[in-house]
């Protein structure tokens, strides 16, 4: 989504902004641009790709102070104009702006009547003109940015340079921002992992910040003018470059990196021989385990389809009811909120914007949550405090695997915590943990020889829609590959609970019609052995995802694809790889940018 990148120091702005750039296509973007001040202030901004950009900066940009945009657009089309920078009626301020104005419709109507232009469709191009008449009143430019800004409703993560002043003024309100402190320089961007080439030692802004960048460094304050408490944060390894290697596109190298990621989460965690796990960044003790009422999970995409099987995970070891939401839903359907429950926010990049509302709306409404997240000190996992990091490593496919992978694995190893403090013995704890232990090696066995991935291809890329299915855990796999398909494939594809498929879906199959069954071989395979039969009756291509070995299902199948054997609960981990690779292939084969699907975005930042 929507990317910010700035310079100031002594060096070209120009290159470094460009690479900045670069660093933040893998978020999803329209549009990019940036403006450099020298004797005014220099902009170019280009809808499409950043190569685009960099190709119309043919005459070298001169400046020392610049800032920088990719745009996924939400106000106006992707088009020239419409990206950022924004720049004033008089050019002399030029903006960049993360968010939505919610009042910008009014805030236009204002400009408009005192004679100001817009030339944009945007909501953010308000920002530059309302600091330029600020700027025009006398008002030095932190004091005019933090003027206006008491005016708009609505979030932001905005950047502001000006032709008069030597600075940069910075602003965060719901929607990240870091500054990045290098020797007599100085670094901003929405992602810290555009950061980590220039220095690791950064200051992530708090919602009420502003920033006054000039030669002498920084400094924060609040919407009131005092000083900010917002403290340095040194950026871990983890964090840095993220290089290809040997893959062509970030999907397959992540998809492979999946059995490594999930030692990485398991690791340290399992305690054998009281066969239990220990989270430590829950902060909760037995006692307190054992008195939750509920647990409530709250995610988005990919990572709603892990809480759906944190759910199961959870109600089937622990005993205790769950419940997986839809945070966009959640936030704003007055929920009942329990303070002694546990509410659990999960999120790869921690920032998406619909999950961070919902965690607020709990907060303000006395409960708690613990954060399920990926990204190390981003916005969800700061504002919840406490929780689990799931430690994928950096996920720069749009379409997410290792971290719906982790996620899930992380929700099985705290419904095993809290369960042995309530339901289940140290013996069944340990039979669990070593099944956990087991599954990274059989990832790798699988994608060793995957099966007859080509030929699920082929079923799928020509269907009108393509309908999957699965019981139990298998549910949300099946919701996993639909999605992964639908994001980069671009196939229209529905995702039922097998039981369900013949009160609905049913009525759209006919001959060759591609059915992508989720089977392992646990307590619900009959059943849905069943649909397959009404499925396959009605003309249906059956393309099974089963366990290894398991000849009565494989035979019913027309393509079938065999996972290792694994313990029920634990399946998804193994059944939603060649859902992956489906996805993958597929839309490399229709000639799809696999890591950058259209439309969409790594980290949604805007509800
Ligand atoms: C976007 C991405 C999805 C992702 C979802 C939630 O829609 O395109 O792949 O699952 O956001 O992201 P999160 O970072 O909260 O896990």
């Amino acid at each position: 989504m929507c990317g910010i990148f700035g310079y100031y120091g002594r060096r070209d702005a120009t290159p470094i902004l460009v690479e900045g750039l670069r660093r933040l296509e893998y978020r999803g973007y329209d549009s990019s641009g940036i403006a450099v001040k020298n004797n005014g202030i220099n902009i170019y901004k280009k809808s499409g790709k950043v190569e685009r950009l960099s190709e119309m900066i043919t005459t070298e940009v001169e400046g020392t102070i610049g800032i920088a945009h990719t745009r996924w657009a939400t106000h106006g089309e992707a088009n020239d104009i419409n990206a950022h920078p924004h720049l004033s009626f008089d050019g002399k301020v030029a903006i960049v702006h993360n968010g939505i104005i919610e009042n910008f419709r009014e805030v236009r109507r204002n400009l408009t009547q005192k004679g100001v232009e817009l030339n944009s469709e945007t909501d953010s191009e308000v920002l530059a003109q309302l600091i330029a008449l600020e700027l025009a009143k006398g008002s030095k430019p932190i004091v005019a940015v933090r003027r206006i800004l008491k005016r708009i409703h609505g979030t932001w993560g905005l950047c502001a340079v000006f032709s008069d002043h030597d600075q940069i003024i910075v602003a965060r309100n719901g929607s990240p921002l870091v500054i990045g402190k290098g020797t007599d320089e100085t670094f901003i961007s929405s992602d810290p992992h555009a950061l980590m080439e220039h220095t690791q030692e950064v200051y992530f802004l708090e919602d009420g910040d502003l920033a006054e960048i000039d030669h002498t460094g920084f400094k924060i304050t609040r919407m009131s003018g005092q000083l900010s408490s917002t403290e340095v944060t040194v950026l871990e390894e983890e964090w840095g470059e993220v290089e290809l290697g040997e893959y062509p596109h970030f999907m397959i190298k992540e998809i492979h990196e999946q059995a490594e990621a999930l030692r990485q989460c398991i690791a340290g965690r399992t305690r054998h021989k009281q066969g239990t796990v220990k989270l430590g960044g829950l902060k909760l003790t037995p006692a307190e385990m054992r008195a939750i009422p509920h647990v409530r999970l709250i995610g988005c995409g990919t990572s709603l389809h892990a809480c759906q099987i944190g759910q199961i995970a959870i109600e089937e070891l622990a005993r205790v009811p769950a419940v997986a939401h839809v945070a966009s839903e959640f936030r704003y359907n007055n929920s009942v909120i329990n303070p002694k429950a546990i509410h659990l926010a999960v999120s790869q990049s921690g920032e998406t914007a619909d999950t961070l509302s919902a965690v607020k709306e709990i907060q303000l409404k006395g409960g708690s949550v613990w954060g399920i997240i990926n990204v190390v000190a981003s916005s969800i996992a700061r504002q919840c405090g406490m929780g689990v990091y799931i430690h994928s490593g950096p996920e720069q496919a749009v379409a997410s695997t290792k971290a719906f992978s982790n996620m899930a694995a992380s929700l099985i190893l705290f419904a095993i915590q809290m369960g042995r403090t309530r339901s289940f013995s140290a013996e069944r704890g340990r039979e669990l943990i070593d099944n956990l232990h087991t599954i990274p090696g059989q990832i790798e066995k699988y994608l060793a020889n995957p099966g007859p991935i080509a030929e699920a291809v082929d079923a799928v890329i020509g269907a009108k829609s393509v309908l999957f299915l699965g019981r139990g855990v298998s549910a949300p796999v099946a919701r996993e590959g639909a999605l992964k398909l639908m994001e980069i494939a671009y196939i229209p594809c529905m995702a039922y609970p097998a039981g369900e498929m013949k009160h609905g879906p049913i009525a759209l199959l006919e001959k060759g019609s591609p059915v992508v069954v989720i089977a392992p071989n646990d307590k619900l395979k009959y059943k849905t052995l069943s649909n397959i039969q009404e499925c396959k009756a009605r003309g249906a291509k059956i393309i099974l995802i089963h366990e290894e070995g398991d000849d009565e299902l494989a035979e019913e199948a027309d393509i079938s694809i065999a996972v290792p054997k694994s313990e029920g609960l634990l399946s998804p981990l193994l059944t939603v790889i060649p859902t992956q690779l489906i996805a993958y292939q597929a839309a490399l084969k229709l000639g799809h940018d696999v890591d950058r699907p259209r439309n969409l975005a790594k980290s949604v930042t805007v509800e």
